[in-house]
C-alpha cells in the first residue's frame, strides 16, 4: 500500500494499543476494497485524551476506533452520539461527518453478528446467562435487548454492579427479562438448564485462567457457549464447552465484526466477507 498525499487516514486511540490487531486487518480490508485509505495506531494516555480527539478534528481523519481505557471519557468529547452507543454507554468507533465528530458502538452489533456466524445462535426469545457487568457486558446485554431476548441474567462478581446493570436495561427493553445474580459458581451451575447461552465478558480466560470449579454438563445439551476471550484460541471455559459437547465460539469473531461494521460505517460499504478475519488468523498463528 503506498501513502500519498491524497491517502484518508483512519486510526484507533489507546493505551496501550501496540497489541491491538485493528491496524492489521483494517488495512487488509481496505487494500481488498482497492481504497486510499490507510489506519494507523495512535497511543493516547488517558490525561491526553481531550488533546488527541482535538488534534484528530483538525487532522482531518475519517475516523478512528476507541479502545481501552477511553470508551466511555470520550463521550462528552463528541458532537453527537448515535442511540446505540448512548445505550451501551461507551463509543468504540467515531466517523467525521462534515465538521462533526459523531460516536458509534459497534462491539454489540459486532457481537450479534458474531453469534450469529460462528454459533448458528439467534438470541430472539432465547434466555442467555452474560458473565461480567464490564463495558463488553454492556454492550453485549444492550444488544441481547435490542434482538428481542427472552431473559438475560446477568452474573457479576461486584453482584450489585450486575443488579444495577440489569435493572437499567429493564426500563429499556420491556420485551426482555433481565436479572442480576452473584457471580456464585455452584448457584450458576444450579440454574444452567435455564439458559441456551452463556457469554463470558470478563478477563476470565485470559493467560488461561479458569472459573474455579465450573463444571458445564448440566446445561442442555442444545446450549451454546461464548467466550469473548481469544487468547489463548480455547480458554479453559471452552474447552469444558467442548468436554460437554456444546457449540461454542471465541471472541475473534467479535473482534472481526465489530471492525466489519465500523469499516462499513467510515466507508458506506461492507469490507469483502473473510479478509479480516484470515489476517487476523495469519497474525496470530492459526
Ligand atoms: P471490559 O471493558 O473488558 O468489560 P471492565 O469494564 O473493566 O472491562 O469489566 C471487567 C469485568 O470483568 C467486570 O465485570 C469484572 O467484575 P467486577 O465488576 O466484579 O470487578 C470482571 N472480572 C475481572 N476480573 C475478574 C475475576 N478474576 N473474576 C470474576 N470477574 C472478573
Amino acid at each position: 500500500m503506498a501513502v500519498t498525499g491524497k491517502t484518508t487516514l483512519l486510526g484507533i486511540i489507546g493505551w496501550p494499543v501496540e497489541h491491538s490487531l485493528s491496524p492489521l486487518m483494517q488495512n487488509a480490508a481496505l487494500e481488498a476494497m482497492g481504497l486510499d485509505w490507510c489506519y494507523v495506531p495512535f497511543a493516547v494516555r488517558e490525561e491526553d485524551l481531550a488533546t488527541a480527539v482535538a488534534g484528530l478534528r483538525v487532522l482531518g481523519v475519517a475516523g478512528f476506533n476507541v479502545t481501552i481505557p477511553h470508551k466511555a471519557a470520550i463521550v462528552p468529547l463528541l458532537d453527537r452520539i448515535t442511540p446505540e452507543a448512548a445505550l451501551i454507554g461507551a463509543v468504540n468507533t467515531v466517523k467525521r461527518e462534515g465538521d462533526a465528530l459523531v460516536g458509534y458502538n459497534t462491539d454489540g452489533m459486532g457481537f450479534i453478528r458474531s453469534l450469529r456466524h460462528d454459533l448458528g445462535f439467534d438470541p430472539a426469545g432465547k434466555r442467555v446467562l452474560v458473565l461480567g457487568a464490564g463495558g463488553a457486558a454492556r454492550a453485549a446485554v444492550a444488544s441481547l435487548g435490542q434482538t428481542g431476548a427472552a431473559e438475560v441474567a446477568v452474573a457479576n462478581r461486584d453482584t450489585v454492579k450486575g443488579e444495577e446493570l440489569a435493572a437499567g436495561f429493564s426500563r429499556q427493553f420491556g420485551g426482555t427479562l433481565f436479572a442480576g445474580m452473584a457471580l456464585d459458581i455452584p448457584h450458576i451451575m444450579a440454574n444452567f438448564q435455564n439458559f441456551d447461552l452463556v457469554v463470558n465478558t470478563t478477563s476470565v480466560g485470559m493467560g488461561g485462567s479458569a472459573f474455579k470449579g465450573l463444571d458445564l454438563s448440566s446445561m442442555n445439551s442444545g446450549a451454546a457457549v461464548y467466550d469473548m476471550v481469544y487468547s489463548p484460541w480455547e480458554t479453559p471455559l471452552l474447552a469444558e464447552a467442548a468436554r460437554c459437547g456444546l457449540r461454542r465460539a471465541n471472541g475473534i469473531g467479535m473482534l472481526v465484526a465489530q471492525g466489519e461494521c465500523a469499516l462499513a460505517i467510515w466507508t458506506g460499504s461492507e469490507p469483502p466477507s473473510g479478509v479480516m478475519r484470515r489476517r487476523i488468523l495469519v497474525a496470530i498463528g492459526r
